[in-house]
């Protein structure tokens, strides 16, 4: 244990004693009472689905502004060096062009707080942006052009000429790795975890793997590339943006351009998926500088070569999985070590080390994560971070290792299930892996698989079956705020500057409000996606759904504190503590007797009140440093591999998850699929081409970047246990991103079981099997 960790084990340890373990959510019993069934847990439809499918939600690049401007951006040609020469005059000349901004012309701009450096920051990289001729990567943009149209402005930045002195750079992985470095954390944890001697454990283990893993970078493929509206109106900022972090980004906005937050307004209400990319990158920063420098507004989307260029994705990585295993098939050693590709500007290292601290019981541990400082596009968050391609090594190695001493993967998973945390020492909230496994298993047919690879054969058609475990941590950001205003006509609005990118937040909290405020669900309504509205966490880390509902909470025992003071002697409540009532029926009543009760239309009434508002804050998180909290499943794959071409089909997936209770199925099932989804794109064909001599990414396009269509796609099963945490708000862990973790594995173990053939090296492309 590392000295880091064993500190901040003890610090979690009076933490837990300072503050005893809150109450279940009492949401999570009401479930299960007969006759209070409430909204959670039930399939209601999307709420923005009608607008969304009669072309009614309208999305960062849509929104009109008069005199309107397009942007366009020139990219940098070399990974590092200056720029020689800048000539925009004939770009200014060609029609249609309003302004063009070079560093010459830029307005002086403090760099973007990026993250990690403060939890309010939502930079993705801390360079300064535009601010003199140096050149930083290969994509940098070096002018920015505002145009009548969106065509003009494209045109417009071919005409501009500029030259360029190339430094060296470094941009070769494998020797830049040589001289790597540890980082000062790896998101908030330590880069070293070390339990006992690992290496000395695996020397003397009867039996052992020692395996190098590849996965390469992969870029950011949203269906709606990044895009930005911005307008100033004096001395205020309005941008609609397309953004997964509002009120950061305006907080890092406000640093760079050195004006108040109060000052800015940042919109967001519909976001065409995130996945981690969509945070604060250049483009908006320089398409707010031109605004004002031009006086007028800007619309900036990026073409998906700008995404590719100026909007970081998840780095490659270069992992050791080495497993060391007692003669019972339990592990002796755990060694998961590695390096992956980073800047200087950036810290956003790609916890691949995350899912080995946690899953398994081990003698001794050794993992250890360092990074390579590389003249490249500052990677970030993206799907899963860390955890995708984490256990694609783990759980491959643990596939070797059950090959290696002969057993199922499934019984050598279950040996190494662990009592406590294996490094944290934490209990867990709530895990139920064993029982995700073997629903999974009989679900999905696993007693039909040959231990022998390459058993089956259809034909041309290698068939085999692989699983490995899915884990992801449950997060919950701290300092989000709601506020829920309660009409007299029974109507509640909730309100949390949030972000809904598809997955349903909207829908999840009117329904949580429903049942919290004992209303239906028609006359709740969630307002998001907006800096006006009280203080929003991030949509990230799959955090967003817990982070919203301890808001919530928060807010709704205020309001009915509120209430119970605002009813007065009269009331059927009168005396009543908060403690004694619930709300159920659109007001309060008395937890047993079920004639005392009052309506919020009745009590408003008296108390001469046509609506009342509350605002409250959610609590700290204290349940993470108290427990061992993730979101866990079991992934089951069956791929066809042609014994001719190597061509590679995913014939069935199944997900088997464990992650607390689920609130809506309909919803969940797709957040879940989805997941798999990106998934097999990471298992079988996501790869960002970056070319070592130049630094330029050479693949900045959808028919060059392959992400999986619907031909690619089998029908996808998911399971799950609906198990609540008892130490989560509404008893649910983050889904998310738990559904692309393990699938990498998943695929590979399968594609083993088929061929015999081992790919160590993401994508598994049909090079890599013939
Ligand atoms: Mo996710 S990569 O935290 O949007």
């Amino acid at each position: 244990m590392s000295i880091l960790d064993t500190a901040k084990q003890a610090a979690a340890g009076v933490m837990a004693k300072l503050q005893p373990a809150t109450p279940p959510d009492p949401l999570i019993a009401k479930r299960d009472r007969p006759g209070q069934h409430g909204s959670l847990g039930t399939s209601v439809p999307r709420i923005d689905g009608p607008r969304k499918v009669r072309g009614k939600a309208r999305f960062a690049a849509e929104v009109p502004a008069e005199r309107m401007t397009y942007a366009a951006l020139r990219y940098a040609t070399i990974a590092r060096g200056r720029i020689a020469s800048l000539s925009t005059a004939a770009a200014e000349a060609a029609p249609g062009v309003v302004f063009v901004m070079t560093h010459a012309n830029a307005p002086r701009l403090k760099p973007p707080a990026s993250f990690m450096s403060d939890p309010r920051a939502a930079g993705a990289s801390s360079l300064p942006i535009m601010q003199d001729a140096s050149i930083h990567w290969n994509g940098e943009p070096v002018a920015i052009v505002l145009a009548e149209t969106q065509e003009q402005a494209d045109h417009a930045t071919s005409l501009i000429e500029v030259t360029y002195e190339a430094a060296p750079a470094r941009l070769v992985f494998a020797h830049e790795a040589t001289r790597s470095r540890q980082p000062d954390s790896v998101l908030g944890e330590p880069a070293l975890v070390q339990a006992g001697d690992a290496e000395a454990a695996l020397a003397g283990a009867a039996f052992k793997v020692d395996r190098t893993f590849h996965t390469p970078r992969h870029s950011h493929a949203a269906i709606e590339p990044h895009a930005a509206t911005v307008w100033w109106d004096g001395e205020d900022l309005v941008i609609h943006d397309t953004t997964q972090m509002l009120h950061q980004t305006r907080w890092t906005l406000a640093g760079v351009f050195g004006i108040a937050e109060s000052h800015i307004r940042i919109f967001s209400p519909f976001v065409g998926g995130g996945f981690g990319g969509k945070g604060l990158w250049s483009h908006q920063v320089l398409a707010i500088a031109a605004a004002k420098l031009a006086g007028r507004p800007v619309r900036v989307a990026l073409s998906r070569e700008g995404v590719f260029r100026v909007a970081g994705g998840r780095t490659l990585t270069r992992q050791r999985v080495a497993l060391g295993a007692n003669a019972d098939g339990t592990l002796a050693a755990l060694i998961h070590t590695g390096t992956v590709a980073m800047t200087e500007h950036n810290n956003c290292p790609e916890q691949f080390t995350f899912p080995a601290r946690h899953l398994y019981a081990a003698d001794t541990f050794l993992l250890e994560q360092r990074v390579a400082d590389l003249d490249m596009l500052a990677n970030t968050f993206m799907r899963a971070p860390g955890e995708s391609v984490g256990t694609f090594a783990l759980e491959t190695a643990l596939d070797e290792l059950a090959e290696t001493v002969g057993i199922d993967p499934i019984a050598l998973r279950r040996r190494l299930e662990p009592k406590q945390d294996p490094t944290s020492g934490h209990d867990f909230s709530s895990r139920h892996l064993l029982e995700a496994y073997a629903k999974g298993a009989e679900r999905f047919g696993w007693n039909q698989r040959s231990p022998v690879p390459g058993a089956r054969r259809e034909g041309e058609w290698l068939v085999g079956m692989g699983m490995a475990t899915a884990t992801y941590p449950y997060y919950r950001m701290p300092g989000g705020a709601a506020r829920i205003t309660l009409t007299r006509d029974g109507h509640a609005r909730i309100a949390m500057a949030s972000h809904d990118m598809g997955m349903g937040t909207a829908t999840v909290q009117a329904q949580a409000g429903a049942d919290r405020l004992g209303l239906p669900i028609d006359n709740v309504t969630f307002e998001y996606g907006d800096t006006a509205l009280p203080h929003g966490t991030i949509a990230g880390g799959s955090s967003q759904t817990a982070s919203i509902a301890a808001a919530v909470t928060a807010a709704s025992a205020k309001l009915v504190a509120d209430l119970l003071q605002r009813a007065g002697n009269d009331s059927p409540l009168a005396g009543l503590s908060a403690d004694a009532v619930e709300a159920r029926d659109g007001g309060l009543g008395h937890r047993e007797q079920t004639d005392r009760f009052e309506s919020y239309a009745s009590i408003l009434s008296r108390a001469g009140l046509e609506a009342l508002s509350v605002e409250a804050e959610a609590p700290p998180p204290m349940e993470v440093g108290t427990y061992s909290m993730h979101s866990y499943g079991a992934q089951f794959c069956e791929v066809r591999v042609n014994a001719v071409t190597g061509e590679t089909r995913v014939s069935r997936f199944l997900g088997s998850f464990d992650v607390g209770r689920i609130l809506n199925p309909r919803l969940a099932t797709s957040q879940f699929r989805g997941g798999i989804i990106m998934g097999l794109g990471l298992a079988l064909m996501e790869e960002t081409q970056f070319d070592e001599r130049s630094g330029r990414v050479m693949n900045p396009s959808l028919a060059e970047y392959h992400v999986p269509v619907h031909l690619d796609v089998p029908e996808i099963d998911v399971i799950w246990t609906d198990i609540a945490d008892p130490h989560a708000p509404l008893g649910a862990h983050g889904i998310g991103e738990i559904g692309i973790t393990g699938v990498g594995a998943a695929v590979a173990n399968a594609v083993f079981n088929a061929t015999g053939r081992r790919v160590r090296d993401l994508p598994i492309t049909l090079d890599k099997l013939l």
